[in-house]
C-alpha cells in the first residue's frame, strides 16, 4: 500500500496512544464502577467522603431550641411558624462558635421582602397578609410595632 494511506493510520494510532497516556495521568486511581451499574456506580470513590464532609449551612429551627428555646416556642405558636429562623438570620453554619453572632437585620426591607403587596392575582402570593409599602406607617421600622418572632395581630 502507498505511504499516503499509512500516514493517517499512524496519526490515528498516535492520537489514541496519547489519549491513553493523558488519561492515565489525569484520571484519579479510585475512579471506576462501584455497585451494579454504570448509571449510578461510575464515579470517583473518594467523592463520597467529600460530600459526607461537606458542611451543611442551614440547621433548621430544632437546632436553635437548645439555646433559644423562647424564640422557637414563640415562632411555633405564631403565624410565622412556617418560617425558618435562618430565613431572617442567615445560615447558622458554625454558630455559635464561629460566627458567634448571627446577623440581625431590623430594617423594613427584611419584612417587605415577603409582605410588600404584589399584584399577582393568580399566585399564592395574593393570599399573603400584605401591606401597602408607601402607606403602612412609612419611615418606621416594622419591629417597632410587630414582634418578628410572634407577629400575631390579635395579641397586639
Ligand atoms: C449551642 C447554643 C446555640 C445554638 C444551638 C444556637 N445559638 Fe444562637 N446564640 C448562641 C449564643 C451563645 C449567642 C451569643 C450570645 C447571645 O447574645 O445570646 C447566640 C446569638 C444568636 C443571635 C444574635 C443575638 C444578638 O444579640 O446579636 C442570633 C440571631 C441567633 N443566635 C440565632 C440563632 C439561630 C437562628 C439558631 C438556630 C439555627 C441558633 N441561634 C442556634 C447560642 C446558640
Ligand atoms: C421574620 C424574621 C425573623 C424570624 C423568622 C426570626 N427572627 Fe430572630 N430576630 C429578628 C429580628 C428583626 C430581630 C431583632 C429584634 C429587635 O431588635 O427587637 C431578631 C432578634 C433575634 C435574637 C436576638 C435579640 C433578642 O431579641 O433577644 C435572637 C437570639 C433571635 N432573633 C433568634 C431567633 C430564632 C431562634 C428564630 C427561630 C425560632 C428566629 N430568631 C426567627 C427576625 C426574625
Ligand atoms: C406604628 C406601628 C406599625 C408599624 C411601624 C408597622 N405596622 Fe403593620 N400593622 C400595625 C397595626 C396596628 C396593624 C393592624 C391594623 C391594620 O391592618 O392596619 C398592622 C397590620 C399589619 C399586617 C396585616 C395586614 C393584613 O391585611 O392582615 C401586616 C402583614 C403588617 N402589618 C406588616 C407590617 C410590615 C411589613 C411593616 C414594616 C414595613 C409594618 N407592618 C409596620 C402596626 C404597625
Ligand atoms: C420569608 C417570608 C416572611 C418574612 C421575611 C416576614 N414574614 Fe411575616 N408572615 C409571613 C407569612 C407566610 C405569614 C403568615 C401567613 C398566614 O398565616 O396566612 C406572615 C404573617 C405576618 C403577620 C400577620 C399575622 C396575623 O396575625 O395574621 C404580620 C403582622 C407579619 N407577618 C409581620 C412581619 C414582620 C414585622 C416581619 C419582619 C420582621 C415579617 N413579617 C417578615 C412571611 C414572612
Amino acid at each position: 500500500m502507498k505511504n499516503h494511506v499509512w500516514r493517517p493510520l499512524f496519526l490515528a494510532i498516535a492520537c489514541v496512544a496519547l489519549l491513553l497516556v493523558v488519561r492515565s495521568v489525569y484520571v484519579p486511581d479510585d475512579f471506576g464502577v462501584y455497585g451494579q451499574n454504570f448509571t449510578y456506580g461510575y464515579h470517583r470513590l473518594s467523592n463520597i467522603q467529600e460530600w459526607k464532609d461537606f458542611k451543611i449551612k442551614y440547621r433548621g429551627k430544632e437546632y436553635c431550641r437548645e439555646c433559644h428555646e423562647e424564640k422557637v416556642e414563640a415562632n411555633l405558636t405564631s403565624h410565622h411558624s412556617l418560617l425558618e429562623c435562618e430565613n431572617c438570620h442567615g445560615p447558622a453554619v458554625d454558630h455559635p462558635e464561629d460566627p458567634e453572632l448571627l446577623p440581625i437585620e431590623s430594617s423594613r426591607l427584611l419584612c417587605l421582602r415577603c409582605h410588600a403587596f404584589l399584584p399577582y392575582p393568580q399566585s399564592n402570593r395574593a393570599d399573603m397578609p400584605s401591606v401597602d409599602t408607601d402607606n403602612h406607617n412609612p419611615g418606621e421600622n416594622c419591629i417597632g410595632c410587630h414582634n418578628p418572632h410572634h407577629p400575631d395581630l390579635e395579641e397586639m
